[in-house]
């Protein structure tokens, strides 16, 4: 299949979140064309049920596939990803790359082999983690959390509205307060909102510890699946749609434009 140069890369969250996984694809590939698609008529995916999220991404996916005609589609969020991954490679005839929880460098990383999981409610309590975890880190403690809380806090801090410091400590204090959790030394960031606010968790932390998230290595992911198409010679303008805009979409144009979304659109 034949590419052009303007053919954009898709990537799809309910939120802000995706911009954690945007960010290095866009240092990875400096001048691909990006729609980010973000379903605020659907936010959060954390607290929904799996059929509701099995039953609203794909038929999603689809619609944006067939607007912006993506070489490739992103799903960057783990709650998606590891509930409706499958249901979406079937529905497109695009390569399509998931998100789902970095398990595997913490369980390599951990020297107490002591690691949490802090995502959605949703995704934590997935078989697909328990199959990383079995895979990756049968010798590992794997503690896990979900925390709705801290999704909106990293929502909160991209629209540029004040913090609690409360919740950062609360979502730590999920993991910590669990029996091993004093010998915690990584935590898998599960949720593409969590990225966003690493720096409220470390200086929320009562002993440090190492933060892991898939960022990186979708980025090369993405790369791999494109090599050899051709890109435009200079950074393309990037698009932002949303499946409802009101006010707190409007309030994140500073820093959609930072990430070089420069245009918003309803979808
Ligand atoms: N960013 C999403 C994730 O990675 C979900 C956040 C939400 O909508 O609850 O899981």
């Amino acid at each position: 299949m034949t590419v052009a140069p303007d053919a954009p890369i898709l990537f799809f969250d309910s939120g802000v979140g995706g911009l954690s996984i945007l960010a290095p694809a866009r240092a990875a590939l400096p001048t691909a064309r990006i729609v980010y698609a973000a379903d605020s008529a659907g936010f959060p995916y954390g607290t929904k049920s799996e059929a509701e999220i099995a039953a609203r991404v794909p038929a999603l996916l689809g619609r944006l596939v067939e607007r912006y005609r993506p070489r490739l589609a992103v799903i960057a969020c783990n709650t998606a990803s590891t509930i409706a991954l499958q249901h979406v490679r079937a529905a497109l005839d695009i390569p399509v790359v998931g998100t789902v929880p970095a398990i595997k460098p913490a369980a390599l990383l951990s020297k107490s082999r002591v690691f949490g999981v802090l995502g959605t409610d949703a995704t934590v309590r997935q078989p697909y983690v328990d199959r990383l975890a079995a895979e990756h880190g049968a010798d590992c403690t794997m503690l896990r959390h979900g925390s709705a809380a801290l999704v909106q806090l990293a929502e909160a801090k991209l629209r540029g509205d004040p913090l609690d410091p409360q919740v950062a400590r609360d979502a730590l204090a999920g993991l910590i307060d669990q029996p091993g959790g004093d010998r915690m030394d990584m935590v898998v960031l599960a949720c593409t909102h969590f990225p966003l606010v690493e720096q409220e968790l470390a200086a929320a932390a009562p002993h440090p510890v190492g933060f892991v998230h898939g960022g990186d290595g979708i980025a090369r992911r993405i790369r791999y699946l494109t090599q050899g198409q051709p890109w435009p010679d200079t950074p393309a303008p990037g698009v932002a749609v949303f499946t409802r805009l009101d006010e707190r979409q409007e309030a994140l144009r500073p820093t959609l434009a930072r990430y070089g979304l420069d245009r918003i659109e309803a979808l």
